[in-house]
Parts: structure tokens; sequence; C-alpha cells
């Protein structure tokens, strides 16, 4: 239990404080395989001290003085004693010098020992990663598993969207190493830069993917229902998808031109009737319409129609600008 562990902690600690644990400055170390490191002590033992640097029970090197040390045969050539600090320092480290260190003063009188305890971590560097993703053609709706690997001793793994990191939700599923992530079902809004960082806490390495969702189409139209005979007719079929669709325009049963914007000058009144718009997504294979009906209505008295016309056609200009500005922020 937490109460239970929490004790031996403070036993430990109360332990190692009576051992004389000021000895070494507190840990852990870590370390990258190949590379070195410095067991640096806080007091210096006194010139008649015995010195002693034990790793799990055995003993790598003591220092007998005036001139007696002793190295394990396992360690020759990577470790050298600091007889005057009692500093250690290990070369070429590798993965199983990952542990605890105790150093240890012994005066030749009865005094008790000095203690000092350090524990060291080797990781190998994290390298090499990848962010393994669809190969495909991703589609709204279908689903999409990402794995991350790579070399190295991993201890964290995490992911991001566009520079946020990602959690766990009921649509992004993290295996239970947090190496794959599977996104069930995927959104256009899944779209982006997406990326895994393998680390350790000498080492991290990064990958990125780029997500692309395809999606739509969706379709709709926008203009008015009724215009005055002889001013303009102004459409513009909207669609949402990705790739961009192909647009079909369809009036009254006649194939009517590929614009999104639909213009017909001058109207009359053959140009009253049902248009519709048809979008077709070319990669997701799907096609929407949008049907918009229109009524071409007969002119006012002359005098009111001239009025009227003028208001319309600046109304109509104002439109056009309007719809054109649309159609080229959408692009
Ligand atoms: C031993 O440690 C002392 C005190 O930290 C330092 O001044 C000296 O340079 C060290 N000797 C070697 C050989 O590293
Ligand atoms: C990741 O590792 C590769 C080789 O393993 C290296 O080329 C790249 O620079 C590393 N990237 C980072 C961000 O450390
Ligand atoms: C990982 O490292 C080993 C040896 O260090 C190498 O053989 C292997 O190709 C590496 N893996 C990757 C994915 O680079
Ligand atoms: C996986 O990531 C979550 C956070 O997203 C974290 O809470 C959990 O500890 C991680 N699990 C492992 C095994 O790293
Ligand atoms: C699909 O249409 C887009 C433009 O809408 C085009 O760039 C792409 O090449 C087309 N793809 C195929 C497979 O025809
Ligand atoms: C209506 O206008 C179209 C061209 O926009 C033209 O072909 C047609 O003849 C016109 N019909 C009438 C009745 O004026």
């Amino acid at each position: 239990s937490p109460c239970t562990s929490r004790f031996y902690f403070l036993l430990y600690i109360l332990i190692w404080s009576t051992q004389g644990q000021d000895l070494v400055p507190p840990g852990p170390i870590y370390r990258a395989v190949g590379e070195k490191v410095l067991f640096i002590t806080i007091t210096s033992p006194q010139l008649s001290h015995i010195v002693t640097w034990n790793f799990m029970n055995k003993n790598i090197v003591t220092f007998n003085p005036p001139a007696t040390e002793m190295v394990d045969p396992e360690y020759i050539g990577r470790v050298s004693l600091n007889k005057t600090s009692g500093a250690l320092e290990l070369s070429n480290l590798i993965m199983a010098d990952s542990g605890v260190y105790t150093v240890t003063f012994t005066s030749t009188d009865s005094t008790s020992p000095q203690q000092g305890h350090i524990s060291l971590q080797v990781f190998e560097l994290v390298s090499d990663v990848a962010l393994i993703g669809p190969e495909y053609i991703l589609i709204e709706h279908n689903s999409a598993q990402f794995t991350c690997v790579g070399n190295g001793t991993v201890i964290t793994t995490e992911w991001m969207k566009d520079n946020q990191i990602l959690a766990p939700s009921t649509r992004f599923i993290f295996s239970a190493d947090n190496r794959t992530l599977l996104i069930n079902p995927i959104r256009r809004s899944d779209s982006g830069e997406y990326q895994c960082t393998l680390s350790n806490p000498v080492s991290s390495n990064t990958s990125n993917y780029r997500m692309t969702i395809n999606y739509g189409p969706n379709v709709w139209i926008m203009g008015t229902k009724v215009v005055e005979k002889d001013s303009d007719v102004l459409l513009l079929c909207s669609s949402a998808s990705r790739p961009a669709a192909t647009v079909t325009w369809t009036v009254n049963g006649m194939s009517a031109g590929h614009s999104p914007l639909y213009v017909a000058e001058s109207s009359n009144l053959s140009h009253s009737g049902e248009y519709i718009c048809t979008a077709w997504n070319n990669v997701t294979g799907l096609t929407a319409s949008a049907v918009h009906f229109l009524t071409v209505k007969g002119k006012l008295s002359p005098g009111a129609a001239a009025g009227i016309a003028a208001g319309v056609i600046v109304g109509v200009e104002v439109l056009i600008v309007i719809l054109y500005s649309l159609i080229t922020h959408f692009k």
C-alpha cells in the first residue's frame, strides 16, 4: 500500500542518513552508454583512511594507504580513483553499470566507517525514430493507425499534433506502451502534422507524419430566388471537399458549365426554372448535388422599372465583387 511503501522509503532515508549519506551528493546520475561518470565525494578521506567503492556487493576498488590499490579485474582500465578526494571515475559505461554505488572511508582506529550511496542509470541513446503511418489515401470516417519505432532505451513516448500534446480519448486510442496510436474514426479536422518523441533522461529523438484526410463533397448554392427580367442571374455553387470537387451546373436539364459561379446576363423568362449544382470528389468517389429554383419576373411600368433597374444593376455589381472575392478566397 502507499502507506507501507512510504514507511519503507522513510526508513531507507533514515538508514542512509545515519550511515553518513553526506559523503556523496544526492543522485541519481544519468549517463549514455559509452560515456564516463565521475562519482564525486563531498568530504575527502583522511590520509589514513581506507577508501573502497562497491557496486552490488562487488568491490570495484580499494585504496589502502599509503600505496596499495586493488582494482577488480573486470574493472581494470575502466576505473580511476582520486586518492586525494576519494572520487571514482568509471568510463566506457555499459547498461549493466546501472545501480547503486557505495563509497566507504574506513579509519584504522575504531571509529565507525563513513559511507555514501549514489545511484547511476545508464541508457542507450535514442536514435532512428520513425513515425509509421498509413501509406494509403485516407478518407474521413475510416481509421488510421500510427506506430512510433526507434532504437535505444525508451523511457517515455509522447505524441503531438500541430505542436499540441495528444491525449487519449474515445477516438484516440493508445497502446499500453504508448507506441501505437489508433484514430477511429478519423475526421477532417484530424488533418495535420503528427509527431512522436521517444526519450530517456539523456537523449530524445523525434519523427513526423503529415496526415491529409480526404472528405466530401458537401454542396450548397448561394444566390437570389427571384430576379427582374433583363437583370443578371448570379449563382454560386460552394462545396466542402478535399481535394477540391469538380462542379457541374445543370439548368432546366441542360448542362451549363463547370465554373462554381454561374452567370447569365440580361435574363429573360426562359431563365426561370431548376438550377442543379453537382460536385464530384475524385478521391472519395462521392457526388453531391444542391437544387435552386429561380423565377424571372416580368418588368414593372417603364418609369418605376428604370429606377429599380439602376438600383438592381448596382446591387448586382456589388454581389459580383463579393462572390468573386469569396471564390478567390476559398481557392
Ligand atoms: C583529485 O581531486 C582533487 C580535489 O577534488 C582535485 O583537485 C584533483 O585535481 C584531483 N586529481 C585528479 C588526478 O583528478
Ligand atoms: C534523430 O536521430 C537521427 C539519427 O538517428 C538524427 O539524424 C537526428 O538528427 C535526430 N533528431 C533529433 C531531433 O535528435
Ligand atoms: C538499431 O540499431 C541497430 C544496431 O545498433 C541496427 O542494426 C538497426 O538497424 C537499428 N534500427 C533502426 C530502425 O535503425
Ligand atoms: C502513456 O501516456 C499517458 C499520457 O498520455 C501516460 O499517462 C502513461 O503513463 C503512458 N504510459 C506509458 C507506459 O508510458
Ligand atoms: C483529383 O482532382 C484534383 C483537383 O480537384 C487533382 O489535383 C487530382 O490530380 C485529381 N486526382 C486524380 C487521381 O484524378
Ligand atoms: C432568352 O435569353 C437567351 C440567352 O440568354 C436566348 O437564347 C433566348 O432566345 C432568350 N429568349 C427570349 C424569349 O428572349
